[in-house]
């Protein structure tokens, strides 16, 4: 299959763990390239439910190496209970996982400190997961963040950790907060550190000698295209490039060793924390809950839902290249009678076919829609293009056609077999 780089084409959430899964048969190699433990990649196997939040989806199917690159932000302490907590339900964790040498790591600090500037933001919050990602990403532009080989080297650790300390706990005193223990906190971590050292390696040219081996790699993003740092909704985004090129810059591997780019999206759009939404809609969003449907994998918070916005999606295929499209939660919409679909923002006078920079004026635009009409019909039993209604196919294309992409899945489930090969 080549090498082939996953992202979310909407705000996260778009169902990238299922068609990882799905894409990993034909791979050899699961990178993840960007964020940290506040994504949350949902695969089902059979009933069975894991919830993927550092180490990547394709650690579920056997003989495949997964590898944590340099872009990602570890957090060691949710990484050693997420490989335990793998090995628990009887998936193998060892020589089939490694992490770059040189990924940042997240400090209990970064997550204090994401919690209270949530707090000072008050109304204007952006709704993280306060999994610590902004400051620990903003440790990393400062130079002043530790790697993963610094957390297995214990006397390098105390060292380096206990400047970052007594700064923090400083900062943290002006915002009222309790400063931490150094020792509490060393002691932590060098555990972490024992635990996962025989993961850490140069993930570099480990991938570089199984590239020149003939190895595929699949790129497994996080987060989505309206929540990447330069292209995002800003300031209401993660702080990494989720997009195709955190691909290249969070794993070394070079854009010429890049071959294809699958975006996902979903049959509508999904948001979890503060931010524009233009086609944020009650009706939908309480017919999804209803349904038990989009409450976050990480947070558990409820997803905000609107319809189809292919001003923003046909935007994700200009800054991704997306050259395949992967639709999922069809199903989604089976009972809805009417369908709308975005295809231009319109604000005051100016009508909108991009998404307008200017978060203001992308919070004060208002949609301009299409309708389609509902097929009515259950499809999560649908197993082939021509087992899907005729209504749900010309909604299928159109939704592509409309994001500038060619449609290569439909998703009808959250279960391998509910994927359908255009
Ligand atoms: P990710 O962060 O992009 O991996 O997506 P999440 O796992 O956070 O959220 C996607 C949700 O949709 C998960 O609960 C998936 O099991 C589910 N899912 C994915 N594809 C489908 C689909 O086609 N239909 C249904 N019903 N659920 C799906
Ligand atoms: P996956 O990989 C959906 C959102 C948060 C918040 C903003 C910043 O599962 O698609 P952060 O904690 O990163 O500083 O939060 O980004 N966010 C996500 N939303 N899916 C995710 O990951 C997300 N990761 C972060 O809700 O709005
Ligand atoms: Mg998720």
């Amino acid at each position: 299959m080549a090498n082939t780089i996953l992202v979310g084409a909407q705000w996260g959430d778009e169902g990238k763990g299922k068609i990882i899964d799905v894409l990993t048969e034909d791979a050899d190699i699961v990178v993840r390239y960007a964020g940290g433990n506040n994504a949350g990649h949902t695969v089902f196997i059979g009933k069975k439910k894991y919830v993927l939040h550092l180490v990547p989806s394709g650690i579920l199917r056997k003989n495949k190496l997964c590898v944590i690159g340099n872009g990602v932000v570890v957090d060691p302490i949710g990484l050693v209970d997420e490989i335990k907590g793998l090995r628990k339900l009887g998936i193998k964790v060892g020589d089939n996982l490694v992490v770059s040498e040189t990924a940042h790591v997240v400090f209990p600090y970064h997550r204090e400190l994401d919690a209270q500037r949530e707090v000072l933001k008050g109304k204007h919050k952006i709704g993280t997961t306060k999994r610590g990602i902004g400051p620990a990403y903003g440790d990393k532009a400062a130079r002043v963040g530790l790697r993963m080989n610094d957390l297995i080297n214990p006397a390098r650790l105390g060292q380096k950790l206990s400047l970052r300390i007594r700064e923090n706990n400083e900062v943290l005193k002006a915002f009222g907060a309790k400063p931490l223990s150094f020792k509490k906190v060393l002691a932590e971590y060098q555990t972490a550190g024992r635990y996962l050292k025989p993961f850490v390696a140069n993930t570099v040219v480990l991938l570089h000698d199984a590239m020149r081996h003939g190895s595929d790699i699949l790129f497994e993003g996080a987060q989505g295209t309206f929540l990447d740092i330069d292209h995002g909704t800003y300031p209401f985004v993660t702080s990494s490039n989720t997009t195709a090129g955190g691909a290249c810059t969070g794993s070394g591997v070079p854009p010429n060793h890049m071959d294809r780019v699958v975006g996902v999206m979903k049959a509508y759009t999904t948001r979890v924390g503060e931010g524009p939404l233009p086609t944020e809609n009650a009706e939908i969003s309480d017919l999804l809950h209803g349904m038990g449907r989009e409450f976050g994998a990480t947070t558990g918070r409820p997803r905000r839902c609107g319809w189809f916005d292919s001003v923003a999606t046909r935007h994700a295929t200009m800054v991704n290249g997306i050259d395949d499209l992967a639709v999922t939660n069809l199903d989604g919409l089976d009972t809805v009678g009417t369908i709308k679909v975005c295809v231009a923002y319109q604000y005051g006078k100016t009508r909108y076919d991009f998404v307008p920079n200017d978060i203001q004026t992308l919070a004060e635009c208002s949609p301009i829609y299409v309708e389609f009409e509902g097929w009515r019909t259950p499809t999560s039993k649908a197993r082939s293009w021509k087992d899907l209604p005729p209504k749900a196919r010309t909604y299928l294309k159109a939704i592509a056609e409309l994001s500038g992409t060619k449609l290569f899945i439909a998703s009808v489930g959250p279960a391998r077999e509910q994927t359908i090969f255009v």
